[in-house]
């Protein structure tokens, strides 16, 4: 997949679940190729959302070109890495606050044919991503993980800048949370090219008009 380029990735956690593959197939019309699936477990985050299951369930319903973007925010996830490839994956993300064994989890998603993510909390240094041996994707949470609609944190501009002089182009800097046109661009400007955005999009009236827009705007078309 297209790490260096720009690409807007609609969460579905804002999507109605009862018509799931139907909202994300409507966005993948318009041009749509990553789309990000938000996985809690009521430890790591308070909320539950889903599983594997429902990760199968859309890889099932969308044409093969959709990219399945897979963002754990799970406690241990080395544990679970292996049942989200089989469920159809292309990407898997990692908290670093969340395991102990981020090279050996990093090399086992990559071992099981997905490409590797990592990301970081509001409060955690970006210092994380200089440890680790390879990493295909850096995820900057702008917003505390765990809820939807929340505020940009615009503390985070400085971080994308930082990871972005620290990996270079060749890997993707996703930013997810209160991502908008406006906060989307200055997050475009400071080095991120995969932007992240649910409320934005599915909770909009007229989420394909709200799609465009942002890519628009962080220069993804
Ligand atoms: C939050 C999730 C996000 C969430 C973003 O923990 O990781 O992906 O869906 O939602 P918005 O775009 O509404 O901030
Ligand atoms: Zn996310």
């Amino acid at each position: 997949m297209p790490l260096r380029e720009r690409h807007v990735t609609p969460s579905i956690l804002s999507a109605d679940f009862a018509k799931l593959g139907a909202h994300v197939q409507e966005i993948m019309d318009e041009g749509c190729r990553v789309i990000h699936c938000d996985v809690m477990d009521g430890h790591f985050v308070p909320p539950i959302t889903f599983g594997p299951m429902v990760v199968s369930a859309l890889r099932e319903a969308l044409p093969d070109e959709a990219y399945l973007d897979v963002h754990l925010m799970i406690e241990r996830p080395e544990r679970h890495v292996e049942a989200f490839a089989s469920a159809g994956a292309d990407g898997i993300t990692i908290h670093v606050e969340a395991t102990p064994h981020l090279d050996f989890t990093l090399s086992k998603i990559r071992d099981l044919g997905c490409k590797a993510g990592l990301t970081v909390c509001p409060g955690t240094p970006p210092e994380h991503f200089a440890q680790v041996q390879d990493i295909d994707l850096a995820l900057i949470m702008t917003v505390n993980p765990g809820w939807g609609g929340q505020a940009f944190m615009p503390g985070q501009l400085d971080k994308i800048r930082r990871v972005r002089e620290m990996l270079g182009p060749d890997v993707a800097i996703e930013v997810d949370g209160g991502v908008n046109p406006k906060t989307g661009a200055q997050c475009a400007e400071a080095g991120a090219n995969w932007f992240v955005a649910g409320s934005a999009i599915f909770n909009a009236p007229d989420p394909v008009a709200a799609y465009h827009a942002i890519a628009k705007a962080v220069g993804a078309e």
